[in-house]
């Protein structure tokens, strides 16, 4: 699967589609698969509670790398961690950068423009990208960043050809350079879209897409997730619709007709844009069992996979 090739994976989509709890499940899938892997949620400065780490059923992350689990590992990307490696590469020595970050001035300086907390993201990513093991092995041969919303994840990929403009030379304009390649080539970056199976998310998702698409983010899946479960067999339906057109609704109406919207919304989202639509059910489950149902389920298909193509 394409999903295994990739160095970086940014799971994006509007706010409370599931990228979190999709973030989760991906990782422990490729962690599964045998690779090392670094879940990244992106954080403001502030220590909020870290809703991926709850989604692996661990107490929280932090700003370096923490092992949740075998083979997963857990960083929160702030900006200052990026700006403080930034300031650090540039300047080459850790206590001039970190003199330069107390200083007001500089810290004004790198929060005041919007794009600079972005950056200090990318700046970030790239580090942990650059991590080698003592063999020359990445550190981590995955990373799957949970990008807070569209809009950010929509900066983030816009970033790298703004700065360029901004500033073409020196050490700054080589990790940008960096920051470029590394998000448009479809070797190592791939977005994943999380959109529900309704009309707006739909809308919003094929918006996204074509965002992506003019950035020239590789887009490596999509996913539409909470896909009503159909709450009867063939032979049920065939009963349950004959009462109900008799007798007015009656059995299960309201969840056919759910079913039927969310279909609609998902052949179209299909149509738009042209590519395969990963489906993933809505559950019963929440938290970790949640993440470890999605999990186990993709493990399934990706060993049917396998097996299909020997
Ligand atoms: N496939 C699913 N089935 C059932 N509930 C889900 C599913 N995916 C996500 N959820 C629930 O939806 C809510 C939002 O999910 P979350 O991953 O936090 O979204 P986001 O990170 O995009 O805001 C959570 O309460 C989560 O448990
Ligand atoms: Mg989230």
């Amino acid at each position: 699967m394409e999903l295994f090739s990739r160095r970086v994976l940014l799971v994006t989509g509007k706010g409370g589609v599931g990228k979190t709890t999709l973030t989760a499940a991906l990782a422990r899938l490729l962690a599964y698969s045998g690779k090392r892997v670094l879940v990244a949620e992106v954080a403001s400065e502030v220590g909020e509670p870290s809703a991926l780490a709850e989604a692996l059923g661990a107490p929280g992350s932090s700003e370096q790398p923490i092992e949740l689990e075998r083979r997963i590992r857990a960083v929160r990307m702030t900006p200052s961690a990026g700006h403080r490696g930034f300031l650090h590469d540039t300047l080459r020595v850790r206590l001039l950068a970190e003199a330069a970050m107390r200083s007001h001035a500089i810290r004004r300086f790198l929060t005041a423009a919007p794009a600079f907390s972005e950056m200090g993201v990318l700046y970030r990513l790239l580090e942990l990208l650059r991590q080698k093991r003592p063999d020359g092995s990445p550190e981590f041969e995955a990373i799957v960043v949970d990008t807070p919303a569209t809009g950010h994840a929509l900066a983030i990929a816009e970033l790298p050809e703004v700065l360029l403009k901004i500033i073409p030379g020196g050490p700054i304009g080589s990790a940008v350079r960096e920051g470029l390649s590394l998000m448009t080539d479809a070797c190592h970056t791939g977005a994943i879209v999380v959109t529900l199976p309704e009309t707006l998310p739909v809308t919003e998702a094929i918006e996204l897409i074509s965002g992506l698409k003019r950035r020239k983010v590789p887009l490596t899946a999509l996913v539409v997730n909470r896909m009503p479960q159909d709450p009867f067999t063939e032979v049920e339906r065939g009963h349950a619709e004959r009462i109900n057109a008799a007798e007015g609704p009656l059995f299960g109406a309201r969840a056919m007709q759910r079913l039927e919207r969310a279909r609609a919304a998902y052949a179209r989202l299909q149509a738009e844009v042209g590519l395969p639509v990963g489906i993933v059910p809505d559950l019963a489950a929440t938290g970790p069992e949640l993440t470890e149902t999605i999990a186990l389920t993709w493990r399934g298909l990706e060993a049917r996979h396998e097996a299909a193509n020997e």
